[in-house]
Formats: C-alpha cells, structure tokens, sequence
C-alpha cells in the first residue's frame, strides 16, 4: 500500500543521528538546547502581565542538567512530590522558588515538604491542609515563609477529577490556616491534561477570579499546566499568545495585585527531545511493513501504553513513497508498539528512526517493564553534545534485590 502523505520534519541531519549514535549508542534520548530555551522564551514572552512566575513542571522529566538549564532562564519548579522537590533542590532551585501542588502525602513526606523549606503549598483536601497547618506547628521555628493555597475542584471547570476542594469547603479550610496563625492566599487550577483548546483555558478566568475573591486573603493564583502541545504534524498548537492576552486583561482589571503561577510541562519541554532507534528487523505481512527497532514502550511508555501519538522520522531516501508500517519494540508484550499504522518508507536493517517530541513523560515514564535497561540521555547544543544520564546495564535489574547465592 503505497501513499505520498506528508512526512514529519526530521529533529537534524543524518550525519548529527549516526555520530550521536556512534558515541552513546542505541537506542537513545537526544534532548536540543535551543529548541528548549526558544520554547521557554515563547511561553515566558506571551504573558505580558507584570505579576507573572512560571514554574517549570517536573513531573514531565526529572533530568538534572535540563532543570539547571530551567533554572538559569529564569524558571521556577512546579513539584507535584516530594521526589519533584528533591531533584528540583539537587539541581539548584532555591525552596522559595519550588511550588509544591501534590496529593496524599503522609506526615512524614508533609515533615519533610515543610522542612526543605519548599515556599508555596497548595493542598488537595481540606485534611491535607489540616496536616500541614499541625506539622507546621512542630516544625515552624525552622522555617522561612511559608504561603498555601487550595487545588479548586469544581466539574464545571476542572471536569471530572479527583484533585481539589470545593468551594463550599473553604470556610472549613479557612478556619483551619488561621488556627494555625495561617493565611490561605492561593487558588491553584489545572484545567486537566493536554488540551490544546486555549477557549478551554480563556473561557474559565472570570469565573476563576470570582472564586479567588472568596478567600480573605487572596494573594496568587497558580493556574496550573494542562496547556496542550501538538504531537501531529497537522496537530492544533495551544495559542500561547491568546491566552496570555485575556489572562492579562482579566488580572488587570482585578484592580489589585495578584500574582500568577503558570505551571507548563509538556508545553515547555516535549518538542525538545528525541528517540533514535535503530531498525533490527523488518517483514512484510498482508502488505503492511512490520519494522522491528531496538527500543520498547518501557523506554517511551506513553504512545501504545497511554494512548498517545508520537510522529516517527527516518532518514530514508522516500521517493514519495510510504507504506503502512508498524514500528514495533524489542520485546513481546502485545502492547509493543512505538507507533502503529504510520506511514513510512521502507526500511532496512541498520536505518535510523526518530520518535519525535518525547521530552515530556519520555524518560520520566520509563520503567524497567520487560526488563530492558533504559538508554542514555544526550544534550544537544548546535552541534555539540554530551551525555547527561548514563545507559543503565543489567546490573540495574539487581538495584535492591535480595537474595541468597548458592555456595
Ligand atoms: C498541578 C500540575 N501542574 C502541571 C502539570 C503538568 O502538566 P502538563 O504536562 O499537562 O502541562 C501537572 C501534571 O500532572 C500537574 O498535576
């Protein structure tokens, strides 16, 4: 089955793929400098109002040497766990500059979120909050200001969610922080995962802001992350422009000073980052190109495992002409597939493909699932580059394992 269908634009040349192949191997995670620091300074340019702080969510990848750079432009850290706050500190963020938005923690994660000296909680439950408001009493002498704020849940907004407090248990939230000798000065909104729709986003400020006046104290609102990024070629781009325009009029017209905390994960980071895979096998079945590559879902869980979609690249002289392929992982797990009915050139053994835009929940998804050691992580600066986390070799299945050896 041949078509002429438009391919993806490759991340850069041939010659940059089997060099960076040639030095770490494969498969292997190529993340591009320049592409971050452009999107960061597209998203940080759209918001024109002048109380505006973006925190970069970690959640999307851990990896120390993009949080530094993350850091350096200018970003703060959005943690949704402690471990979120842990790596965040180790790659230098100031706690004041962590906002920790979580769930369910237990006392002694609460201790240790207060104790990092982590600045800005915003809790998900009237009783995560009441054990903040206790922990902190035992450990207040030790601290540096401490802000919370609630996670909103109303369906109407939020959509169906586990996450957040409703409105109507705010009294009982507020009585709370000032028993506590607390102020509760934040409203955090997540408007739900990947949506590209910035009418999603604009549509809700009013109400947002109505709701933020009914705390006291209201200094911030942190209106979470969930903004889209286009992971088909054709796909439709959350309009950042848009977006930082109403938010702007809105807050503006507030009449007194709140601060915004913008929380983009994928946004920021997935366009930059890259798996190159190297074709193992390939068969025809029923016309259908059946292309085997030396990487797995454990290694990029999102697309087969999750249901999303990442556009694959080759290198391969095309002619124009594109078979449906399956691009299938180096395992047997029936859910196998790094992309499914993709449109390719043929290929042979030893070409190069490139899965796009995995910088977000890429690597931080991955998993030792079907035991295969992950692959390194590159940073791309032009074009020089330089590993920044090692390729795991067998001996991390052994990590923590206890068992007795014969003899
Ligand atoms: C509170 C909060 N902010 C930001 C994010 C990042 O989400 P996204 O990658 O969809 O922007 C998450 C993801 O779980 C989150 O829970």
């Amino acid at each position: 089955m041949v078509s002429t269908q438009a391919f993806p634009t490759k991340p850069f040349s041939l010659e940059l793929a089997e060099e960076l192949l040639t030095n770490y191997g494969s498969p292997l995670y190529i993340y591009q400098h320049e592409h971050l620091q452009e999107t960061i300074a597209h998203i940080t340019q759209s918001i024109p109002y002048p109380f505006t702080k973006f925190h970069f969510a970690s959640v999307t990848n851990g990896n120390l040497e993009l949080l530094r750079r993350i850091l350096i432009s200018g970003w703060g850290l959005h943690a949704n766990t402690p471990g979120d706050i842990y790596l965040g500190l180790t790659a230098g963020f100031p706690p004041q500059q962590i906002v920790y938005s979580g769930s369910n923690l237990n006392r002694a994660e609460m201790e240790q979120v207060l104790k990092w000296g982590t600045a800005t909680l915003n809790l998900d439950s009237v009783s995560q909050l009441d054990l903040c408001c206790q922990v902190y009493q035992d450990v207040k002498q030790q601290l540096p200001r401490l802000r919370l704020g609630l996670r909103l849940n109303l369906p109407e907004l939020t959509a169906e969610n586990r996450i957040g407090v409703r409105p109507e248990e705010f009294p009982a939230a507020l009585k709370i922080t000032k028993a506590a000798g607390l102020k509760l000065s934040g409203l955090h909104f997540y408007r739900g995962t990947g949506t590209s729709a910035t009418k999603a986003f604009t549509q809700v400020i009013e109400q947002l802001l109505a709701i933020g006046k009914l705390l006291p104290d209201w200094e911030y609102l942190d209106f979470g992350g969930g903004f889209g990024y286009p992971y088909h070629a054709d796909g439709v781009a959350f309009d950042w422009q848009d977006f930082g325009r109403e938010l702007t009029k809105h807050l503006n017209a507030l009449g007194r000073k709140i601060e915004l905390i913008i929380e983009p994960g994928r946004a920021a980071i997935a366009g930059c980052g890259t798996l190159l895979a190297t074709v193992v096998s390939v068969k025809w079945q029923s016309g259908k190109q059946i292309l085997g590559v030396d990487t797995t879902v454990a290694n990029l869980s999102v697309p087969s495992v999750h249901g999303g979609y990442r556009e694959i690249a080759t290198w391969a002289d095309t002619n124009g002409e594109l078979y449906l392929t399956d691009v299938c992982g180096n395992t047997t797990y029936s859910r196998d597939y790094l992309g499914r009915n993709c449109q390719l050139p043929a290929l042979q053994i030893g070409d190069v493909v490139a899965i796009l835009d995995v910088g977000a929940y890429g690597y931080a998804m991955s998993s030792h699932f079907l035991h295969r050691p992950r692959p390194p992580e590159v940073l791309l600066e032009g074009d020089r580059h330089r590993l920044i986390r090692q390729r795991e070799d067998y001996s991390i299945l052994l990590n923590n394992q206890l068992f007795a050896q014969e003899g």
